[in-house]
């Protein structure tokens, strides 16, 4: 299968080509930056097209000229850029993805992929919260009141699933919580986002990282690679699903100190001291849950392929095979923040 993979060179989408390849399809990579820092070893082979999603032309000329079968719409920005300039935050997250359906119905497209977030669900009640952390499916309504990122995300479902049952595109939005993995550390991730990467490359610089409070926090947080396999699993799931949101998580619920734990057992030396107590990231009681991920699993055929400690080595193992450099990354005291989604 020919797969346009929007925002390929992120940090998610740049698994989301290498799973493609593995299993024998063909990405093109459509991106409005041609930075391969995370694909360094493919550069040379990767068909990447230089454009922005809003540039509508631009994507139909990319879906026709490479003969794409399904796309896979990853590009956005977080959600502190997109509360920064609402319009733009808007037009980026949400109009782009009304661009990638359109492209589709136009140019017969089987199907698109959607990274969507638990962002788009309403504020959680208590149950879904410490200490009952009862895990969050697709029931809970989605009505995003304070986050122009998560109006998007919510905007975007919808026109998919109108997409889907007016002109039969198939429509598949993935729903994430916290994520972790190599490269996410550029400004544009968020403060909040810092402390996985924090802890990995400091440990593997042989600097010490101190977080205050936090360790006993519990919460779903889902390796890149295994966000990726749940966008190649939307793509390849026959038949087409029934439903069109898939709460996808790791699974399992794990602490702070669980992930400092994996940290050690990858990188021995690694000096990660954590104090006790909840909300590492002082973002509120609120921003912590477990993920439902029973119907992705069912429809899609998604389960996570990584526990955090093969998660963690998996990461250092390819931060070494490509020779990307850790940098010394300083505790930020109090994150804060918008909501990690
Ligand atoms: N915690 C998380 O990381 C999280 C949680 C939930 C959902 N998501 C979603 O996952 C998806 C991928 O996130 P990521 O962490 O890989 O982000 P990323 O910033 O690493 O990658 C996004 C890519 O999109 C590209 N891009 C941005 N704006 C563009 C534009 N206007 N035109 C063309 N390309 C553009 C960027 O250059 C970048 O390569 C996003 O849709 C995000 O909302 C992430």
């Amino acid at each position: 299968m020919r797969i346009l993979v929007t925002g390929g060179l992120g940090v998610n989408g740049c698994w989301v080509v290498r799973e493609l390849i593995e299993k024998g399809h063909t990405p093109v990579i459509y991106d409005n930056r041609s930075d391969f820092s995370l694909l360094p070893d493919l550069s040379g082979e990767l068909n990447l097209v230089v454009g922005d999603v809003l540039d509508f032309a631009n994507v139909i000329r990319a879906v026709k000229e490479n003969n794409i079968d399904c796309i896979c719409h990853l590009a956005a920005v977080y959600p502190d850029a997109a509360d920064a300039n609402p319009l733009q935050g808007f037009q980026i997250n949400a109009m782009s993805t009304v661009y990638m359906l359109e492209a589709a119905r136009i140019m017969d497209c089987d199907r698109v992929v959607f990274t969507s977030s638990v962002g788009a669900l309403g504020p959680l009640t208590d149950e879904y919260l410490y200490p009952t952390l009862k895990p969050v499916g697709e029931d809970v309504p989605a009505y995003p009141m304070k986050a122009v990122y998560s109006a998007s995300k919510v905007a975007s479902e919808l026109m998919g699933l109108n997409y889907k049952n007016l002109y039969g595109i198939g429509f598949v939005a993935l729903r994430y919580a916290a994520i972790f993995g190599m490269g996410k550390k550029d400004p544009r991730h968020g403060l909040h986002n810092i402390l996985w990467i924090q802890m990995v490359e400091n440990a593997l610089l042989g600097i010490p990282t101190v977080l205050e409070h936090g360790g006993d926090e519990i919460m779903d947080m889902t390796y890149a690679r295994d966000v990726a396999h749940s966008v190649v699993c939307g793509v390849l799931a026959e038949p087409t699903p029934e439903h069109h949101v898939f709460h996808i998580g790791s699974g399992r619920r794990y602490t702070v100190k669980q992930f400092a734990d994996a940290v050690r057992a990858a990188i021995p030396g690694a000096q990660i001291e954590i104090g006790d107590g909840r909300d590492p990231r002082n973002m509120g009681p609120r921003a912590y849950y477990v993920m439902d991920i029973s119907r992705a699993t069912k429809e899609l055929g998604y389960e996570p392929q990584f526990t955090l400690e093969e998660a963690i080595k998996d990461w250092v193992m390819w931060m070494d095979r490509l020779g990307i450099q850790p940098t010394a990354i300083p505790s930020a005291g109090g994150q804060g923040g918008s909501f990690s989604r």
